[in-house]
């Protein structure tokens, strides 16, 4: 998953290309919630704002940013678990983004889901061989004994023990489960396997051997991923295009190394910043950026470009104008950033001040009404808003 040479494309306009698994144009979500005022105001959380990218075969496309940036909302429209507000997706050269339970669901096994929390995911009164046999069961493609060899081949190959076959789920640890996950998703051969934090709730060392195999089963079955993460040393390592999202929107995509060296926009600065460096003797030149103020909230979400309430070099022009995601400072058509003001290489955040003070910023933006309700009610959906993260933390939750 590390090779830099076959780089991904980054950002939209790929359309046409054979070597795209996938296209996402102009992704939109919007989840209803309750509504405010003496017009009865309908409030949407703008939790995916128009999210354009490209990820190609057998290739990685890391997603980064902090809780509530809108990561899972946009892998779970991509995969349609939801239906989608506006925007379409484009999966193995389909359009698939109005079609039907019914039509999407030979492209459910295609698509395949792995989650952080693998117990939610697995049925805890079965046993391990049934349910990593559930897809050659459900597509007729082996039965009996012959199911059963190659539930405990998959087995053996994510690295559980075959003699495991009729244990449950409680009797395995944390990361064990997660190679359950694996073994099952791979039963379906899907072409892409979205992992959405599939390390988070890890132990560091275990961490490291579940991606070292999500890894290795790339290579060997030339799978293609979407690898969702909020800790950027993880999606450093495991991607060969990283895109950086906040408040919904996608605020940077790069090759991932060229990210890490050469970010431009002031919250992948922020955010590098955070990250240990593992040469102590180079950790007094770096300066940590601790960002001011709360996320704000994704219902009523910042004027302009969203992280300018927070942006150590914002200016007036950030108020008023939400930057295009588009390429900075001479950079290949691979490496955007949504700022009008990209960070030089180099830079140093902590050297800059806010041109504009508080009173100018435009923290809430009115918001939206849309035609009808796409999802129904989201009962407690409204405890979302300005509590997602606090500053001061390495700007990352
Ligand atoms: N079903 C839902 N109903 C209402 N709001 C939601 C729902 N799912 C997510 N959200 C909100 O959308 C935003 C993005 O959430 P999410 O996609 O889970 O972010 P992430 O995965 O980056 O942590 C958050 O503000 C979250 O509270
Ligand atoms: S557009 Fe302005 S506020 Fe937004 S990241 Fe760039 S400098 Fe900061
Ligand atoms: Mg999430």
């Amino acid at each position: 998953m590390t090779e830099t040479n076959a780089v991904a494309t980054a950002g939209a306009g790929s359309g046409g290309d054979a070597d795209v698994l996938l296209q996402v144009e102009n992704l939109v979500k919007y989840f209803p919630v309750s509504s405010r005022g003496l017009f009865q105001e309908k409030l949407y959380v703008h939790a995916v704002e128009g999210v354009s990218l490209s990820v190609r075969r057998g290739q990685t496309f890391g997603i980064v940013g902090e809780t509530g940036s809108g990561k899972s909302t946009l892998a779970r429209c991509v995969a349609r678990l939801y239906d989608i507000t506006s925007g379409r997706v484009i999966f193995d050269g389909q359009d698939i983004t109005k079609l039907s339970q019914r039509r999407m669901r030979p492209l459910r096994r295609e698509i395949q889901m792995i989650f952080q929390d693998p117990i939610g995911s697995l049925n805890p009164r079965r046993r391990v061989g049934s349910i990593i046999g559930d897809p050659f069961a459900i597509h007729g493609t082996a039965s009996g004994a012959e199911r059963k060899r190659r539930v405990q081949e998959l087995m053996e190959r994510v690295g559980l023990n075959p003699e495991h076959y009729n244990r449950f789920p409680a009797e395995f640890s944390g990361g064990q489960r997660q190679r359950i996950g694996v073994a099952r998703a791979l039963a379906f051969q899907p072409k892409l396997i979205i992992c959405d934090e599939p390390v988070s709730a890890l132990d560091v060392s275990i961490q490291a051997q579940v991606i070292n195999l999500l890894a290795d089963l790339q290579s060997e079955f030339g799978l293609t991923y979407i690898f969702i993460a909020h800790d950027l040393s993880v999606v450093r390592h495991v991607s060969n295009t990283v895109g950086v999202m906040y408040l919904g929107k996608l605020t940077e995509v790069a090759p991932s190394e060229e990210l890490f060296t050469v970010p431009r926009h002031p919250y992948t600065g922020a955010l590098l910043s955070a990250v240990p460096v593992p040469d102590p003797d180079q950790s007094d030149e770096r300066q940590q950026i601790i960002l001011v103020g709360d996320v704000p909230s994704p219902i009523l979400p910042p004027s302009g470009c969203r992280f300018h309430p927070r942006c150590p070099k914002a200016a007036p022009v950030c108020v008023s104008t939400d930057p295009p995601l588009e390429p900075r400072l001479g950079d290949g058509p691979q490496h955007t950033a949504a700022c009008h003001l990209p960070m030089a290489a180099g830079e140093n955040l902590g050297d800059f001040h806010p041109s504009i003070d508080e009173t100018e910023r435009i923290i809430e933006t009115p918001s939206i009404l849309l035609d009808g309700d796409e999802d129904g009610g989201v009962p407690g959906a409204t405890s979302v808003g300005g509590s997602l993260s606090q500053s001061g933390e390495g700007s990352q939750s």
